[in-house]
């Protein structure tokens, strides 16, 4: 989905580099609001474009005095007064709107956080739906103080040390919160950002999932050329799947889909997907079975890294492959590349403003945004760029793409490959894995758990250790079993199975799975492990 998609009613926010600042987008638009994060110094033309309702400048780590301190576009503040746009500034956004309207901010030198109390000074603004000293505990941001309001502006809400909590400037427009009404730990944060929205802005909470099914439809139809052909990577997964179908809707069979099994699958995970592809979606797909392709080029890889990067350009070649096949069949080359990117890979590729990096912190070479060749000719449909994992979902269902799939665990691109740490072609290491993995799965799909963990999985260990089965004296391998809870696989806890149904599991692992006679339980969370074992 491009920004065209949204034409009215768009809050925008300006990120200064807040850990909380896509929480405020994800709070806006579960008030049926639809809200993007931009960096904090974008220019205004871009701004501009987006043609935003209201703006909200986030927080962020830097002191306002700082060297290269991040601030908005200077014209920015003619803009929004000019074509009256409401503007918020929550913490760091507070203190730039006072220091750049002609206030004085003053430095305090560290930066404190903490729970705290602020009483009401005035109920028209934000606190409309409040008494003047009426108190509520907020989750306050201390950093600088702002010592000088701008001319114009009012101290709406204190702290009960007196110090600034709220301002505003109704007449020109300019809002500012010192603490965070984003976070839980502000319960009434909501009430004072709905004021914002819906009193002061006047917004309408209007926003649908439909609504960017529609406009994305449109953005598709007029993007692509009528004679235009169009490619996707089918993995198997919610994404690509959801980006596949919307896309089919909008084209039709000018989409050419591929599912690869690349050897690295599941336990007949390509006769299940294919069977959802054709039979439920009816989308055209071209299933290449290059497992001897992939798994040659594995042979004796053992670094996870390396593991990584074969796959990715085994992955490319074989599309490269698919598009002169096309190019042959039909006498024309694909123009348009479908890729299911979320908006957390958008947001994760894109550096804090101020950080002085490219990237906020290493991308993993697995990352959809940068695994791609630089020199590709394809050009990108991403319709899925400004959702959120659980919005995907919910436009997954409209679609028709069956609910039991949209709810599938994620599964990572390369596989098995990471869940058999050393080289994956060793004996029959994958085959082991696959039924291990399997009984793991129907395990916690029968004990009606699955929607519970975010990703469960078996990992094959490739160490031999001494058993006793049946008598004898066994010398097999090792099978460990991860289930994690996570909000977005960032950060992630491991999941406490109850111990009868570990202790089934563990037996029937032992007593099916030839060539295993040890169970292990993973039970590390992320930090300090990864969610994967490579
Ligand atoms: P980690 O292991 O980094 O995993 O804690 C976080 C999430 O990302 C998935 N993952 C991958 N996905 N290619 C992918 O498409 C990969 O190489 C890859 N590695 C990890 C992982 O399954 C989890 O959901």
């Amino acid at each position: 989905m491009g920004a065209q998609a949204i034409k009215t009613n768009l809050v925008l926010i300006l990120d200064f580099g807040s850990q909380y600042t896509h929480l405020i987008t994800r709070r806006i638009r579960a008030l049926n609001v639809f809200s993007l994060c931009v960096s904090g110094t974008s220019t205004l033309q871009s701004i501009a474009e987006l043609n935003p309702s209201a703006i909200i400048l986030s927080g962020g780590p830097h002191s306002v005095h700082a060297q290269g301190a991040p601030c908005f576009a200077p014209e920015l503040i003619h803009y929004v007064e000019s074509k009256n746009i409401p503007v918020l500034g929550i913490c760091y956004g507070l203190q730039l709107i006072v220091q750049k309207l002609g206030g004085q901010v003053k430095i305090a030198g560290k930066h404190e956080y903490g729970r705290m109390e602020i009483e009401v000074a005035k109920v028209e603004g934000l606190f409309g739906n409040k008494n003047v000293g009426a108190k509520q505990s907020v989750w306050m941001s201390h950093g600088d103080e702002a010592v000088r309001l701008p001319e114009g502006f009012e101290v709406v809400a204190r702290s009960n040390q007196g110090a600034v909590a709220a301002i505003e400037n109704r007449a020109r427009g300019f809002y500012g919160l010192q603490y965070h009404p984003e976070v839980t730990h502000s319960p009434e944060g909501m009430d004072t950002l709905k004021y914002f929205l819906f009193d002061i802005c006047e917004i309408s909470a209007s926003w649908k999932m439909q609504d960017i099914l529609d406009e994305e439809l449109k953005v598709i139809k007029s993007t692509v050329g009528p004679d235009d052909l169009v490619i996707c990577g089918l993995s198997g997964g919610v994404d690509s799947t959801v980006a596949a179908t919307l896309v089919h809707k909008a084209i039709g069979d000018r989409l050419h889909c591929l599912f690869v099994d690349n050897g690295l699958l599941r336990w007949r995970e390509r006769e299940r997907v294919m069977e959802t592809f054709e039979r439920d979606l009816h989308l055209p797909v071209t299933c290449v079975d290059a497992s001897e392709q992939f798994l040659s080029k594995l042979k004796g890889v053992t670094d996870p890294e390396k593991k990584r990067k074969i796959i990715g350009e085994e992955f490319i070649n074989i599309f490269d492959s698919f598009g002169q096949e096309l190019k042959q069949k039909l006498g024309k080359e694909p123009v348009y590349l479908v890729q299911g990117t979320l908006y957390p890979d958008v947001i994760e590729s894109c550096p804090p403003p101020g950080s002085g990096s490219t990237h906020s912190h290493t991308i993993k070479s697995h990352h959809n945004v940068g695994g791609l060749p630089k020199n590709m000719k394809l050009k990108l449909i991403e319709p899925l760029k400004l959702l959120f994992k659980d919005e995907v979902r919910e436009l997954g269902k409209i679609i028709g793409v069956p609910q039991g799939f949209l709810k599938r665990h994620p599964f990572p691109g390369p596989g098995l490959a990471v869940r058999v740490p050393g080289d994956v072609t060793l004996g029959n290491h994958l085959d082991t894995l696959r039924k291990a993995d399997e009984i793991f799965i129907q395990s916690i799909k029968d004990a009606g758990i699955y929607d519970n963990i975010w990703q469960a999985f078996a990992v094959f260990l490739p160490v031999l250790t001494v058993g006793v089965q049946g008598d004898q004296r066994t010398y097999s391998h090792a099978i460990a079993l991860r289930a994690v809870t996570s909000h977005d696989g960032m950060t992630a806890d491991w999941y406490d199975f109850d111990h009868k149904f570990l202790a089934d599991l563990s037996t029937k692992i032992c007593n099916e799975v030839v060539g295993v006679n040890r169970v292990l339980m993973d039970i590390t969370s992320k930090p300090p492990s990864t969610i994967e074992w490579e």
